[in-house]
């Protein structure tokens, strides 16, 4: 695998929220172009805090955010430069959606950074489509469903054209059908060049989806390629995790000597069919 280049970062990073303790501390972390990118951790283990550091909204105590290796400014200049490569979508929509429809939502962003109405127009449409709520356009974004209202959030986002799209925990609160569309989404933001990184506490969605994960624990952040970060059973207890049931299923398959040690484990239960009948695809 070639080495990709690192589009965003932290560099020893220390973040603390005013009277709190320390909730990062000098922290490293990288998001390399191309790669998907999934974050992990327990509940108040910083993995929003870290988004928004990465995204700007907030400001590190100490250390660096740096943007293909310049370090960021915070006056309204580096912000904007900031905020037109990365673009973070928190985790509930309520607190994101604002404007009157769901066409004026997604038009905000772009229409902030002073492009042509023309551009505007494009940049909303190929978001609404992307994010399958063109037929919303004009609904008010409060009659919206749950379902709805997340994946308009993203289409604002998408809309500023990122090159690192940041998701707080996108699929809490979806349906399975509607995790499945999302996931199909951010595949097709993915081929057309954009890195995605995504907060979760699903292992079994990190495992399936990410090429690589970073773990949140008490020591610092251990970042990798998922197969192996998602398969280090002390690592993923120090992050308040369980073992993904894929890396479970390959220790079962292994001791039956279905699976050899060099071979992948599944990820999805079609993986699994294939491993234990020996086929790769179809199905009779
Ligand atoms: N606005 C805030 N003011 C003060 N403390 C905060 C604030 N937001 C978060 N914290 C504290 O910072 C720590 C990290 O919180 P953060 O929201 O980053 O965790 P998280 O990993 O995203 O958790 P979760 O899985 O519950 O979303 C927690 O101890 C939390 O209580
Ligand atoms: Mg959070």
């Amino acid at each position: 695998m070639s080495e990709s280049s690192v589009l965003v970062a932290l560099r020893g990073v220390s973040f603390a929220y005013e009277d709190g303790p320390a909730v990062l501390n000098g922290l490293d972390f990288e998001v390399r172009e191309g790669r998907a990118l999934a974050l992990l951790g327990r509940n108040g283990s910083g993995k929003t805090t870290l988004m928004r550091l990465l995204s700007g909204g907030l400001r590190p105590h100490a250390g660096v955010v740096t943007v293909d290796g310049t370090p960021v400014s915070y006056d309204r200049k580096g912000l904007t430069r900031l905020r037109t490569s990365v673009q973070l979508v928190v985790q509930d929509p309520d607190d994101q959606l604002f404007a009157a429809s769901v066409a004026q939502d997604v038009s905000f962003g772009p229409l902030n950074l002073g492009l042509p109405d023309a551009e505007v127009r494009a940049r909303v449409e190929e978001a609404l489509t992307a994010l399958d709520v063109a037929r919303l356009a004009d609904r008010p974004t409060h009659l919206l469903s749950y379902g709805q209202r997340k994946r308009t959030a993203i289409a604002g986002a998408v809309a500023m054209r990122p090159r690192v799209l940041i998701l707080d925990e996108p699929t809490a609160g979806l349906d399975p059908d509607g995790q499945e569309r999302l996931l199909a989404t951010l595949d097709g933001l993915r081929a057309g060049g954009t890195t995605v990184v995504m907060a979760t506490h699903d292992v079994d969605l990190a495992l399936r989806w990410a090429d690589d994960a970073a773990l949140l624990t008490p020591s610092g952040v251990r970042t990798g390629p998922a197969a192996e970060n998602l398969a280090r059973a002390e690592l993923l207890r120090a992050a308040g995790l369980r073992l993904p049931w894929g890396v479970a299923a390959a220790a079962l398959l292994r001791g039956q000597g279905l699976l050899d040690g060099s071979t992948t484990g599944p990820r999805t239960a079609e993986e699994l069919a294939a491993l234990t009948t020996g086929r790769t695809g179809g199905r009779d």
